[in-house]
């Protein structure tokens, strides 16, 4: 079949009925090895035939709950900088005019994955370049030229998450899309999230792939981590900058720039917008989900407020055996 056929939603109600699938916290079904919402599918798999990486591309990749949100307004803050220097840009409660203190950091940076079905990923072709994109696919689900070592390979940043924190996220997250309809028990949902049936899981095929290509290509892709980026979130935009050819020079670092970005980025203030605190995202197929879904505490460690010891190591350990071998540790 042609891109365009595939694009066609009613192969997809075709190719649904033939893979596996699951219940339970949430409705799943198994393609090629990562399981994916069904009602989805229509936008996620046409990337890979679709999406025409450019070389200036940054892609924002991450798993779900690993700060996606976080990353996606460091990443715009941190390369629009040019536009929005002037003094007192970024105050969120002093007459700034900063972009992110009225748009959602999910709105400032599209995603991949979220496009009109059948349009060719026209939105995001209309972007201006150098773009920057979000996606939770993983790698294999791109085109392979997302990495090529040949002109056509842009640049990836992938953030992980320690699992433990990752799921308990992920639980309120799922919560909170049901809207108090049927809650499900933590046991249950942790039990098919160690199995690996999560939103675009097994969580560690999602970060063992990235890894590998960030050991092979690290020029190319940039692995960090949410704990990495909560203990030291000015090395971070630091790092994030260098990656993206776009350095802070030593005036910018003399006046602070770095340290306005973090604070401009911070849990507390972009929680605290009214921009971030109300509304809807719209994601298409009729799908909304609060803006304030995003930010629910933005601590590490927080799996020990919800979890038993028990739980936490039955997540340690399918992860520990997981990513045997792959030097990739949590
Ligand atoms: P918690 O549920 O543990 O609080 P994503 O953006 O990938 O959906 O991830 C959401 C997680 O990142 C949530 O974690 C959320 O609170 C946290 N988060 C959102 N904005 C953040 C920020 N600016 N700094 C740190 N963490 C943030």
């Amino acid at each position: 079949t042609s891109a365009a056929d595939e694009a066609e939603p009613k192969s997809y109600s075709d190719l649904l009925s033939t893979l596996p699938a699951r219940g339970g916290w949430v409705s799943l079904v198994q393609y090629q090895n990562y399981w994916l919402n069904p009602g989805r599918l229509q936008h996620i798999i046409p990337v890979k035939e679709l999406y025409k990486p450019r070389a200036d591309d940054i892609i924002l990749a991450t798993y779900l709950k690993c700060g996606t949100t976080w990353l996606k307004a460091l990443a715009f803050a941190i390369t629009t900088r040019g536009r929005h220097h002037h003094a007192g840009a970024f105050a969120a409660d002093d007459g700034g005019d900063h972009p992110l203190l009225t748009v959602h950091p999910q709105e400032a940076v599209p995603h991949l994955e979220v496009h009109t079905p059948g349009q060719g990923l026209a939105d995001i072709e209309m972007l201006q370049s150098p773009r920057l994109l979000g996606t939770h696919l993983p790698l294999s689900l791109l085109p392979p030229a997302v990495v090529a070592t040949s002109g056509s390979g842009c640049r990836v940043v992938y953030l992980c998450r320690q699992p433990k924190d990752v799921f308990v996220s992920l639980w309120h997250f799922v919560m909170d899309m049901r809207g108090g309809r049927s809650p499900v028990e933590m046991d249950a949902a942790l039990s098919m999230f160690c199995e690996g049936v999560s939103p675009f899981g097994p969580v560690w095929e999602h970060y063992l792939e990235y890894w590998k290509e960030s050991l092979a290509r690290p020029e190319q892709v940039l692995f960090m981590r949410y704990e990495e980026m909560v203990a030291d979130p000015v090395r971070a935009v630091k790092t994030l900058a260098g990656f993206f050819a776009v350095p802070f020079t030593e005036e910018e670092e003399r006046a602070g720039v770095p340290e306005e970005i973090v604070r401009l980025c911070s849990f507390e203030t972009l929680s605290g917008l009214e921009s971030n605190r109300t509304g809807d995202l719209d994601c298409g197929d009729n799908t909304v989900i609060g803006k304030s879904t995003f930010f629910r505490k933005g601590k590490v460690g927080d799996w020990e407020n919800h979890m038993t010891k028990e739980m936490g190591k039955k997540v340690d350990d399918v992860f520990e055996e997981k990513l045997k071998g792959s030097g990739l540790v949590f």
